[in-house]
């Protein structure tokens, strides 16, 4: 009887070292099958007993009993263990390393010409004026006569056409979206003030100043009553806007067949601010586009009475304008997409 018992005792020594031993949960279920499983000791040990007697019998059930619920209790509190160790070590396989450095993803820009139109459209916007768009592929119609150059104004030589048939152009100037624009346009709904920006196209030779294709951005403003000295104010805030506070233009007497008087617009050097320097070839100014009062004839080709309205328009160069605001050097590089040249020009947050 007392051999019963120091078995049982023993066994459970050995099954709890063997539990605590375990290192996964597959050792530990052969553990529990081969210590409480129906083959296992104890079940052997538990048969014999009806070799004791009836006294002893209860005694050593009852011992049996208290050691197979303390191996199961330890048991099931090492199961929990492992289980908890398995789910920690699977976070840390599976953890995202915030510190790695991500892969680089490559952020685009518009191009440098799009960002100074996008600010001059701004500009313009915020001052009343709606952007009206034009075709490129335009009749001589537009671009030449209602402009006021007839088929054989000397003027026709002074803008390169690339001509398609005798009559339909690539336009030469943004100049025909005012003939356009005022044709449609309807007085009883208010002043007509828009900008039109685009491509334009001269037969050049490409080089460091010259493009066969480039930007325009035209303006024009009819109304009652608009005088010189609207567009006056009206390119002072322009200039102010777009090349610093402290500049200021001038107006000088010029031609286009357009306008009458016309001018040619200049704004006080931005580098020098008028002292003289290389960006204003030492004459402290810097031309930046041409202007001038609506020219009652295209007023009156495109519909408009000229008694009783008036007007200005302007004709810039974004190209121009960019190379001034940034240094740059030849025309061609907005043309070209090196984005090694493009990439400098990111936009301001
Ligand atoms: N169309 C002219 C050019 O291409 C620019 C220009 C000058 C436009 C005077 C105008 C203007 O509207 O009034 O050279």
């Amino acid at each position: 009887m007392m051999d019963l018992k120091a078995k049982i005792e023993s066994l459970k020594e050995e099954a709890l070292a063997k539990v605590a031993a375990s290192e996964n949960l597959d050792v530990l279920n052969q553990v529990r099958v081969a210590y409480l499983g129906k083959k296992g000791p104890l079940t052997e040990v538990l048969r014999g007993m009806k070799d004791l007697s009836a006294e002893e019998r209860p005694k050593v059930g009852a011992l049996a009993n208290v050691v197979r619920d303390e191996i199961t209790t330890m048991l099931e509190e090492k199961k929990t263990t492992l289980e908890m160790k398995k789910i920690n070590e699977a976070l840390a396989n599976e953890a995202i390393d915030v510190t790695l450095p991500g892969s680089y993803v490559s952020v685009g820009q518009p191009h440098v010409l799009t960002q100074i139109i996008e600010e001059i459209e701004d500009l313009f916007i915020g001052m009343g004026y709606e952007v009206i768009e034009g075709p490129e592929v335009e009749e001589d119609r537009y671009n030449f006569e209602m402009m006021n150059l007839p088929k054989d104004h000397p003027a026709r030589d002074m803008q390169d056409t690339f001509y398609i048939t005798e009559e339909i152009l690539l336009r030469t100037h943004t100049s025909p979206v005012q003939a356009r624009t005022m044709e449609k346009h309807d007085f009883t709904k208010g002043p007509l003030k828009m900008i039109s920006p685009g491509r334009v196209y001269r037969r050049d030779s490409d080089d460091a100043t010259h493009s066969h294709q480039f930007h325009q951005i035209e303006g024009l403003v009819i109304d009652k009553n608009i005088t010189m000295s609207d567009l006056k104010g009206t390119l002072e805030v322009f200039a102010k806007q777009l090349f610093g506070a402290d500049r200021e233009i001038r107006l000088r007497p010029s031609y286009f067949p357009f306008t009458e008087p016309s001018v040619e617009v200049d704004v006080s050097c931005f580098k020098c601010g008028g002292a003289g320097c290389n960006v204003c070839k030492h004459t402290g100014w810097i031309e930046i586009l041409g202007a001038g009062v609506v020219h009652p004839n295209v007023l009156e080709m495109a519909g408009i009475d000229s008694s009783v309205y008036g007007g200005f328009a302007f004709g810039m160069g974004p190209d121009r304008v960019a190379m001034l605001k940034y240094g740059i050097d030849d025309i061609r590089h907005f043309y070209q997409n090196d984005v090694r040249f493009l990439n400098q020009f990111k936009v301001k947050e």
